[in-house]
């Protein structure tokens, strides 16, 4: 039995791998946090290092979070080499009954240190778990190649983008029918986008970053990297459009369509997007 063998611990490698696989993880790019139940805290307690670590301050802070632990990948650490090299590639980082610190307990061998989108995350867990009633427990930051793209060329709101995946593939507006958030272009990393991030997310499951990618939350892994990839595919679907039409869209799927989708699937559309 080794701590590989827990299913949060397995679940995460292999979603670090899917994204890998799908191209959305050159070199350090993107990172992934899942927030452990008691259960698989208990699970994972006997692999933990004998001497804690030092504890780190965030820059950010949430009641809410106090005493939690989190599976994170590392700083610079590279998506390909999470599965053939898990103990320098991610970690398990606990929370201090303030908030506002973490310090490694597993993993993050030879002094790696969790993604510096941590903040990010950690704020994002906190407005999502509150959002969800507790339900949310992972999020995820990925280079999505289309998403990025459509950040050129698309004016940079929340309405834009959430008419624009909506209408290019028809399951969009049953996965995420409040829509999409979209931040402007910041300097990655530390509490600045962390905050703007957690002010979309307090309304949405994704939020979109200018000319750098794709944050996600869900309450599990499968849920999550769905929405990802749902979210990517249609942005794809919309570059090939734009591309091969020259700019020219003949039809499309148009709101009183939309509605009839959320009618039938059970879903309640963000109508402040529909015309
Ligand atoms: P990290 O290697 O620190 O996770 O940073 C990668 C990234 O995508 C920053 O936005
Ligand atoms: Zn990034």
């Amino acid at each position: 039995m080794e701590i590989y063998d827990i299913n949060c611990v397995k679940g995460f490698i292999r979603m670090c791998n899917d994204g890998w696989l799908q191209g959305w993880h050159e070199r350090n790019g993107g990172n992934l946090t899942y927030r452990m139940t008691e259960d698989e805290v208990a699970a994972c307690r006997p692999f933990f290092d004998e001497t804690a670590r030092e504890w780190v301050n965030m820059g950010v802070q949430a009641e809410n979070l106090a005493g939690e632990y989190f599976i994170t990948t590392g700083s610079g650490k590279y998506f390909r080499n999470v599965n053939p090299d898990p103990i320098h590639s991610i970690g398990i980082v606990e929370i201090n009954a303030s908030g506002d610190s973490w310090r490694t307990v597993w993993g993050l061998a030879e002094g790696a240190k969790p993604t510096s989108e941590f903040p990010s995350h950690f704020m994002n867990h906190s407005v999502r778990k509150t959002a969800t009633s507790g339900a949310n427990r992972v999020i995820y930051h990925c280079h999505a190649t289309n998403v990025i793209a459509l950040t050129y060329i698309l004016p940079l709101t929340d309405r834009d983008f959430s008419r624009a995946l909506w209408q290019s593939a028809t399951e969009c507006s049953v996965v995420f029918p409040e829509g999409v958030g979209v931040c402007p272009w910041m300097v990655p990393g530390g509490s600045d986008i962390a905050m703007a991030t957690s002010e979309k997310m307090k309304l949405y499951q994704a939020a979109v970053w200018a000319q750098h990618g794709l944050f996600v939350s869900g309450p599990d892994y499968d849920t999550t990297f769905g929405l990802a990839h749902t979210i990517e595919k249609s942005a794809e679907i919309y570059v090939k459009v734009l591309s091969m039409g020259g700019g020219l869209i003949r039809q499309t799927i148009e709101d009183d369509n939309l509605r009839a989708i959320a009618q039938d699937f059970g879903v309640k559309l963000n109508e402040d997007f529909l015309h």
